[in-house]
């Protein structure tokens, strides 16, 4: 993320003394990406940021991950997998049901009604889109509030904690990277900034309007990490409080971008999904259909073209609206629907012919497409619609 921000008190010059009031220095801290050579950032910390007193293993939620195979498009409804029991007893960080994974992403979803505790992913970055509900997302670079909707970008590494609103359970969509999640290469200049022909701009994005500072000793953080055997979690007990920024400046750190802000590019006749992207990341991209017009040639298909993305598997979330070209199905809000690739895939039965004429989509989906396969993790088993391979047939395996 190439767009400088800097908040609270940091000095004229970088790598040079800070001091508060009563002459202590302040340790400065250079959060880096790509080995110093990309985005960072400088943090002023009150006490030394690397003080641990205690490391020990922490269980990250389940990981393990199925093949699709026999290889079939699925429909997953995820609003199946948190009763209400389970809801009040989650958090946005230990509750996480896995979805989907490769190498590259991992995508998980909970609905969570309790303060997480703190926590830092160390294996990349963190796309979180808010379903429904709000939350607070405290962060050592500042606190940022979320609402239904919003995206919230976490660089890898961040040390950060979701505490829910009182307006009802979060529910939350993860897409954890193994590497960072950025906009678009196309959608920048040549020196980072977001061009006129982006969907969205630098407006849009909204990081922490303040420092957040927090007092205690022996906190907790939960970190996600890498090992030889994949992924694992530490559990370090911190000196003192992590949250002791007194100001900071740079190009990475978290933000927001609510998805009512992309606003979409449409045409005579129907527009690729890249026309819809709105962030890549390495080995994946992640686009989102929001409301809008759709094609005006008099002739036009407005639903999309049976199609075989063959380097690819879309996994779509469908979070509102009514999806045109998913009718019959049983997909509805809180559906996530697969469709690998070596399976050519389009509007259900009907779905075709019924789009002619029609001018307006009413529909919010976020979609994830990866370039390499996705396996199903231990949420998607459970709510997995068995029926949906066979939805466009309209029949399935004889008996
Ligand atoms: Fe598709």
């Amino acid at each position: 993320m190439a767009h400088y921000r800097k908040l609270g008190s940091i000095p004229p010059k970088r790598h040079t003394q800070h001091r508060s009031g009563d002459g202590r220095l302040y340790y400065e801290e250079l959060m880096g990406e790509e080995g110093f050579s990309g985005d960072s950032s400088l943090l002023y910390h009150q006490r030394i940021p690397s003080a641990i007193v205690d490391a020990t293993p922490w269980e990250v939620p389940e990981q393990t991950t199925t093949p699709n195979h026999p290889l079939t498009p699925r429909h997953l409804r995820l609003h199946e997998l948190f009763p209400p029991a389970t809801a009040s007893a989650s958090d946005a960080v230990t509750g996480r049901r896995l979805i989907l994974g490769n190498a590259d992403v991992r995508i998980s979803y909970v609905v969570a009604q309790r303060d997480s505790p703190l926590y830092r992913n160390a294996i990349g970055d963190e796309l979180v889109f808010v379903e429904s509900g709000s939350a607070v997302v405290e962060t050592v670079f500042g606190a940022i509030e979320v609402v239904e909707g919003d995206y919230v970008l976490i660089p890898c590494a961040t040390t950060h904690r979701w505490l829910p609103g009182p307006d009802g359970p979060l529910r939350a969509y993860m897409i954890e990277a193994s590497s960072h999640i950025v906009p678009p290469k196309r959608y920048l200049s040549r020196f980072g900034q977001l061009l006129e022909n982006a969907p969205y701009c630098e407006r849009d994005l909204h990081g922490p309007v303040d420092t957040l500072t927090r007092s205690g000793t022996d906190i907790e953080v939960l970190l996600k990490h890498r090992s030889s055997r994949g992924i694992t979690g530490t559990r370090y007990v911190y000196a003192d409080h992590p949250f002791d920024v007194v100001g900071w400046d740079g190009c990475l750190y978290p933000y927001s971008f609510h998805v009512s802000d992309f606003e979409p590019i449409t045409g005579r006749v129907h527009q690729p999904p890249p026309a819809h992207q709105v962030f890549e990341a390495q080995s994946f991209v992640i686009c989102n259909f929001v409301p809008r017009k759709v094609d005006y040639h008099p002739l036009s298909v407005p639903v999309p073209y049976y199609h075989s993305n063959v380097d690819s598997d879309e996994v779509m979330f469908y979070v509102g609206g009514d999806y045109a070209a998913r009718k019959g199905s049983g997909i509805g809000p809180g559906s996530v629907s697969v469709h690998p690739g070596g399976h050519s895939h389009g509007p259900q039965r009907g779905a075709y012919e019924a789009s002619v004429g029609v001018e307006f989509f009413d529909e919010l989906a976020i979609m994830v497409d990866t370039f390499h396969p996705l396996e199903l993790g231990e949420g998607a088993l459970e709510c997995d619609d068995s029926s949906y391979a066979w939805s466009w047939a309209g029949r399935g395996p004889q008996s």
